[in-house]
């Protein structure tokens, strides 16, 4: 099922999801395999669960855009161990559609987490890969990567968003 994907503005992008702690269920991978038919479905390379509504600590990342199978990656209480070098590119987020902005990242970032049978595992990815999971495991703490930028670049983009609330064009 494709979910509709949740906009900027809404609370639950912006609070801490809760952890699983249930591993290897039914509705685990049924709501893994949902995530991965709505980011497709949006075009992303990642997604995040609060981004569909869902207040829990789940990630899906795929850099090939389904291309390759083997770039499917499923972070479930993920936690960032380390991150090194930089990077400065453009950043949007399926959530803050229409926007893309310069942010600096790590260029290359370590990730420990679990798959959805409850197996830990670490993952090391650079570039793009570096950049979605940062982006993606803040998702999960309630930070968006409008955090990342200026007050001013910031406060800016707020307000053509509440323009585009104003008109209907935000929902
Ligand atoms: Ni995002």
């Amino acid at each position: 099922m494709v979910y509709p994907i949740v906009k900027f503005g809404d609370p639950v992008l912006e609070r801490e999801a809760d952890n699983i702690t249930d591993f290897d269920t039914p509705d685990l991978h049924q709501l893994v395999e949902d995530m991965f038919d709505s980011m497709y479905a949006a075009k992303g390379v990642g997604l995040a669960a609060p981004q569909i509504g869902i207040s829990k600590k789940i990630a899906v990342i795929d850099c090939s855009n389904g291309e390759n199978p083997d770039e499917k990656l499923v972070l479930i209480n993920p936690q960032i161990l380390n991150g090194e070098g930089k990077q400065v590119g453009e950043e949007g987020c399926l959530s803050i559609p229409k926007f893309r902005e310069q942010v600096r990242r790590a260029k290359r970032v370590t990730a420990r987490a679990q798959n959805a049978k409850g197996e830990e595992f670490e993952i090391t990815g650079e570039d793009l890969l570096a950049r979605a999971l940062l982006h993606e495991i803040e998702h999960l703490q309630g930070r968006l990567y409008i955090t990342h930028l200026s007050t001013l670049k910031r406060d800016l983009m707020k307000r053509k968003i509440k323009k585009l609330q104003r008109s209907g064009d935000w929902v």
